[in-house]
């Protein structure tokens, strides 16, 4: 019977939740930030996704709080938050301050991701646990029951503009199954090289947010190449 009415939701899920387009404002244009974000905000576009990287736990830094409250001060759709830190944990509470609506940080970089995870949801915020290409979604199975959300990285952290990996395909599936059993509002994440050749295979496969920096930043029109990702119809179960 249990299993009757996770299936059920799981199917009224997939017909009324369309998905959520995150552009990554990693490839915006930095000297004209305002503008971007305003772009955004005036779009279809539903996120903004914020790449926070420290140099140690990828190879390559990009920004911080000031750039990061500089955002908020226009953005007018939540904040996603990638933290591609060490220790993310010491910083929890202030991107939250910053604001953050949901906090995103490395299973490969928490030795204490339960901990991580109740201090994220004490601050207010989503909480989201993305794996790195490696890793796999099975590792996620004690906690998954915790999360709002998991990010799978279909591209190695640390640079936008790279090519999607193909197993990620394999690892929405697993993840949405297992979610299906373990926590069927779980939001799955997908993040690098997408592009309109790859989102609607991602969606049916359960994906219900996708993050695209390259693609929407270096297409001659990014809103409308946002419509365009929106408007993408990939069928509407999601199973
Ligand atoms: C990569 C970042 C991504 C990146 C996506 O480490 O987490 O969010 O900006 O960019 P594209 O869509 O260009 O791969
Ligand atoms: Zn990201």
């Amino acid at each position: 019977m249990r299993g009757f009415f996770i299936y059920i939701f799981t199917v009224l899920t997939g017909i009324f939740m369309k998905h959520l387009i995150a552009p990554s404002i990693l490839s915006a244009d930095f000297a004209n930030l305002q503008r971007d974000i305003e772009m955004i905000n005036a779009s279809e576009a539903d996120w903004f996704h914020v790449d926070i990287m420290d140099g140690v736990f990828v190879p390559n830094i990009s920004f911080g709080f000031p750039v990061m409250e500089s955002v908020k001060k226009y953005a007018e759709k939540p904040l996603d938050v990638h933290l591609m830190i060490v220790k993310p944990e010491r910083y929890i509470e202030r991107f939250a301050q910053a604001g953050a609506a949901v906090i995103t940080v490395h299973y490969e970089a928490c030795k204490h991701l339960h901990r991580v995870v109740q201090s994220i949801h004490a601050t207010g915020c989503k909480a989201g646990v993305a794996l790195n290409p490696h890793t796999p979604v099975s590792l996620l199975k004690d906690i998954l029951a915790d999360l709002d959300l998991v990010l799978v990285m279909s591209v190695n952290p640390g640079f936008g503009g790279q090519q999607f990996i193909p197993n990620t395909l394999n690892k929405v599936r697993e993840l949405r199954a297992m979610a299906s059993l373990q926590n069927p509002g779980l939001l799955i994440e997908v993040d690098g090289g997408i592009g309109l050749h790859n989102l609607g295979m991602l969606v049916e496969a359960g994906a219900d947010v996708l993050v695209a920096g390259n693609a929407v930043f270096a297409a001659a029109s990014p809103a409308e190449m946002i419509a365009e990702m929106k408007r993408l119809d990939t069928g509407t179960v999601q199973l």
